[in-house]
């Protein structure tokens, strides 16, 4: 997908909250194997890196242009590749995963496939965006099923990915973790406007969109958009209460 590294920036501030939250769910060991997937423009790998001393650090992703971004942050210890996360191999102390696999489907698979992947006493530490049903997600796919824009999809939807919050502990459970945690939390964001709010999904939910949408389109989706949330969210500045995911689990 082509993800733009600056856009997604813009509110790393908020979008890094969880990363403290998801950090406390780990038991630091010294001179563990971690892998980060979906890491991308690197910044909490190398935050991680630097709570995990001693550790050795990967962080993967698909994307170039997050890739090329998180290259400079390598380090002894911290390195970045190109990998998909569905297709990890090796043996890992630590699967940690901030914002990222929402994109793959099919989790009822994905989460028993890392597991896998999990060395003796390995952790998995995951943090999802869960927010598909607030009005900033709903309204794109409304908009995406009417003309012109449903015919130039061609039908293409992005389908929901992410579970209810019990489903992971319980495949966690099935997978035979320790220590399972799980829940779902709300982070309290206050953005400027309106605008702010299409500011922050250009960054993130609406890539898939844009990219199947022939360019000359991006500006009238995404004005009609606009158009929807600043009549939705009049006030300024404009609450954000955005959900998250966040499981952990010890492989005995
Ligand atoms: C929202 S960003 C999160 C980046 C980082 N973890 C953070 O929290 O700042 C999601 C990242 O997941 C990557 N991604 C999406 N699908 C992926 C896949 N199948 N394999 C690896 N990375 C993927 C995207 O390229 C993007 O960089």
């Amino acid at each position: 997908m082509a993800w733009d590294p600056q856009q997604y920036l813009k509110f790393q501030a908020e979008r890094s909250a969880p990363f403290v939250d998801l950090l406390q769910l780990l038991q630091v060991r010294k001179g563990m194997h971690v892998v980060d997937l979906g890491c991308g423009t690197g910044e909490l790998t190398a935050r991680l890196s630097d709570a995990l001393p001693g550790s050795k650090v990967l962080g993967i992703d698909t994307s170039p242009q997050m890739l090329e971004q998180a290259q400079t942050w390598s380090r002894p210890g911290l390195r970045f590749e190109r990998c998909d996360l569905r297709e990890i191999g090796g043996r890992w102390d630590v699967i940690f995963s901030h914002a990222a696999i929402h994109w793959a489907e099919d989790h009822e698979k994905l989460i028993p496939t890392l597991w896998e992947r999990l060395a003796h006493e390995g952790q998995l530490a995951v943090q999802i965006p869960a927010n598909h049903d607030h009005f900033t997600h709903v309204a794109i796919g409304q908009l995406a099923a009417e003309a012109p824009f449903a015919e130039a999809l061609g039908g293409w939807s992005r389908e929901n990915t992410v579970l209810p919050v019990e489903r992971y502990a319980e495949i966690l459970h099935g997978c035979g973790a320790e220590s399972i945690t799980a829940f779902l939390k709300v982070y309290p964001h206050l953005l400027e406007d309106a605008d702010a709010l299409l500011e922050w999904t250009k960054g993130t939910t609406l890539v898939p969109w844009l990219e199947r949408l022939p360019d000359e389109m991006h500006e009238p989706f995404l004005a009609r958009y606009r158009e929807r949330l600043r009549a939705r969210f009049p006030e300024r500045p404009v609450f954000y209460g955005f959900k998250r995911i966040l499981f952990a689990g010890r492989k005995p």
